[in-house]
C-alpha cells in the first residue's frame, strides 16, 4: 500500500524560500579637509606635507585656499620678523628682506615668478630652490634633526613679515 501521491504532496509543501538580505552600502565621504596641491619650486613636482601639520586656523585656511590670513596683521608680522631673524633669513636677504647675498624678497619682481603669490612663496621657503636657498620646512631643514625647521604656521608669519616690506599682499 504505497501512496506515492501522498508523499509527493507532502514534499511539495516543503518549499523553502530564502529571504534576500541585500542592503545598500550607503557609503558617503566625509569631505572635511580640502587641500590645495602644493608643488616644489625645484621642478614643480608634488610637495606632500602631512595634513596634521596645518594645526592652526590660519594654517588650515591656507591649505584650503592658498591665502595667507596673517598678511597685513601687525601682531603676526611681528612674530614673523622674529622667526625671519631666528632662522637667519635676514643674514642672506637683509633685515627688511631688501636683499643681500640672497635676492630681495620685496617684489614685485622675483627670480621665481610664483613667489608673487603666498602659495608660491610658501613652497619656496618650505622646500628650497636649486640655486642656494635651503629648505626651511620642519624636518627638511636639517635631515639629521627632524625637529628643526619652520612649522607651516611659522612660514605664514614669516611671509606676512616679508610682504610688510613691499607693496604686494600675495593674496591677490
Ligand atoms: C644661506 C643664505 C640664505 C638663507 C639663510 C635664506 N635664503 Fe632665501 N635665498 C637665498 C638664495 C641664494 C636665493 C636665490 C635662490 C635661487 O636662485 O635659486 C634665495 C631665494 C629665496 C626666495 C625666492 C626669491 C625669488 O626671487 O624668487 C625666497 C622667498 C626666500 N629665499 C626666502 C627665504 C626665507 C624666508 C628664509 C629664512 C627662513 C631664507 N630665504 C633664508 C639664500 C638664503
Amino acid at each position: 500500500m504505497k501512496n506515492y501521491a501522498f508523499l509527493m504532496a507532502i514534499l511539495a509543501t516543503l518549499v523553502s524560500c530564502g529571504q534576500g538580505s541585500g542592503t545598500g552600502d550607503g557609503a558617503s565621504s566625509g569631505g572635511d579637509l580640502k587641500m590645495i596641491d602644493l608643488v616644489t619650486t625645484q621642478d614643480g613636482s608634488p610637495l606632500k606635507i602631512d595634513a596634521a601639520m596645518f594645526d592652526t586656523p590660519a594654517a588650515k585656511e591656507f591649505i584650503a585656499t592658498g591665502k595667507n590670513p596673517y598678511v597685513g596683521k601687525a601682531d603676526d608680522i611681528k612674530e614673523g620678523k622674529k622667526k625671519f631673524n631666528l632662522f637667519s633669513c635676514q643674514a642672506c636677504h637683509g633685515g627688511a628682506a631688501e636683499g643681500a647675498v640672497g635676492p630681495s624678497l620685496q617684489g614685485p619682481n622675483f627670480k621665481y615668478a610664483k613667489n608673487a603669490t603666498n602659495k608660491g612663496m610658501f613652497e619656496t621657503i618650505w622646500h628650497g630652490t636649486n640655486g642656494g636657498m635651503g629648505a626651511k620646512g620642519l624636518g627638511l631643514m636639517q635631515p639629521d634633526n627632524p625637529a628643526e625647521g619652520l612649522r607651516p604656521d611659522d612660514v605664514l608669519k614669516v611671509i606676512a613679515f616679508i610682504r610688510s616690506n613691499g607693496t604686494m599682499t600675495g593674496n591677490e
